[in-house]
């Protein structure tokens, strides 16, 4: 079979490395692909967003799959574009996306459904918004409603913060015209749980950690993930079933009962607070960097389990042991405002994986050419191991114009180290 895969970053060439382990997968397409994908897959020039050019390329091609990894994909409609022309495609419609694409959608859904959450009030109005903050305790948890590529959440420890929140949201339109969230603020560790979803089945992944932080110790401003790992041993056999049985399968089953049923990755992105595990968000597809940590991990073939889904097929997962653990390197200055175009020495030397999130082929040399340029993963019998040799191959990967944290991991290995 012919298999698509749309998007340009680390998640996208962690999908392609999974699906070269396929026998089923005799050629791999990715629309637009890096310069890392360019080894294990051709590349397509066509962005993400065009998609009836790339319903008529699949078309043309004879392409038997689309995987879409993407957001912005799913929001410009790719799937309803794809299924109309009778193409399999793997992801959500546009309006089972909704559970990601707008925070309300998710939040109200939630609600009518009993799924555990952090308590929510949305607003239009900036004065209505900066009263209703003002009254409230501090930290205020403030989320523009709509895709904001990760910075659309702040934290706000003081009301000048949160106003300054305000304005930019509603009355700047920073991220476009929209609606701002205001949530209670919850603590504890946070966690991805991707699930393979086909109507009302599901299928859980292996968990992972996102490091959404820009620096060590998890400060400085939000990003769109720093690192990641997995497993998880600070989440018990016990939470994973119940944020299976009370947050993902009845999710699930709410998107069925109202008339959008989700095909796809469904991510909830949870916290495992005192008062017990809530949903901190949901995104409509595989998580980034969380994929490029997890699918290392995945056993069975991807072919399989993607047909299964856009079929509505049964299917079976199985996992390797072995841990991973992987280490972002982005632009200096990310998630601001960076240079792009330095030259990337060194690729050759590493002995682990890396995965390309940013990056462009000038002739034989690498460039940077994102704010997440490179993801580079370690594998090892324990999460110490693997750390130890995804911060090895960091060492050998030479850059002017990038940074990493070097604490990846750490809530998982400082208990352990212990
Ligand atoms: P989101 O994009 O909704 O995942 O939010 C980004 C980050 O903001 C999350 O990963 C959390 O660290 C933090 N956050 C979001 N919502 C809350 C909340 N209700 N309480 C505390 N922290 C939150
Ligand atoms: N790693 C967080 C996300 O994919 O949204």
């Amino acid at each position: 079979m012919k298999v698509l895969v749309i998007g340009s970053g680390g998640r996208e060439h962690a999908i392609v490395d999974a699906l070269t382990r396929s026998p089923q997968a005799e050629k791999i397409y990715c629309a637009p692909g890096n310069a890392g994908i360019a080894r294990q897959a051709e590349c397509v020039p066509i962005r993400e967003t065009e998609v009836e050019r790339l319903r008529d390329f699949a078309a043309a091609e004879g392409i038997g799959l689309t995987v879409v990894g993407p957001e912005v994909a799913l929001a410009a409609g790719i799937v309803d574009v794809f299924k109309a022309a009778g193409l399999r495609i793997f992801g959500p419609t546009k309006a089972a996306a909704r559970i990601e694409s707008s925070k309300e959608f998710a939040k109200e859904l939630m609600a009518r459904h009993g799924i555990p959450t952090a308590g929510f009030r949305s607003f239009t109005e900036y004065e209505a918004a900066r009263a209703y903050v003002a009254g409230r305790p501090f930290p205020a948890v403030l989320k523009y409603d709509g895709l904001a590529a990760g910075k659309g959440v702040v934290i706000a420890q003081t009301l000048e913060e949160a106003d300054a929140a305000l304005r930019d949201m509603l009355l700047d339109d920073r991220f476009g015209a929209g609606k701002v969230v205001v949530e209670d603020y919850l603590e504890g560790p946070e966690f991805s749980f991707m699930c393979f979803v086909s109507g009302r089945r599901v299928w859980p992944m292996a968990l992972a950690q996102d490091h959404k932080r820009a620096y060590d110790g998890d400060r400085g401003p939000n990003t769109g993930g720093m690192g990641a790992y997995s497993p998880l041993p600070f989440i018990t056999a016990e939470d994973e079933k119940y944020a299976l049985e009370h947050i993902l399968q009845p999710v699930a089953d709410a998107m069925a009962d109202e008339g959008c049923p989700f095909e796809g990755v469904l991510y909830g992105g949870l916290m495992k607070t005192a008062q017990g595990i809530r949903v901190i968000e949901f995104n409509a597809r595989f998580g980034d960097p969380e994929t490029e940590v997890v699918l290392p991990r995945l056993r069975s073939d991807i072919v399989d389990i993607f047909c299964a889904v856009a079929e509505g097929r049964d299917a079976r997962l199985e996992w390797h042991d072995f841990a991973t653990l992987g280490i972002v390197l982005a632009s200096k200055g990310y998630p601001g405002a960076y240079e792009k175009g330095y030259e990337i020495k060194g690729l050759d030397r590493v002995g682990g994986t890396v995965y390309h999130m940013g990056t462009r082929a000038d002739g034989d040399r690498v460039l940077t050419a994102g704010g997440r340029v490179l993801f580079v993963v370690g594998q090892g019998a324990t999460l110490a191991e693997a750390r130890e040799k995804a911060l090895a191959d960091v060492a050998r990967i030479e850059c002017d114009g990038l940074f990493h944290r070097t604490d990846i991991g750490h809530r998982a290995l400082d208990e352990t180290e212990k």
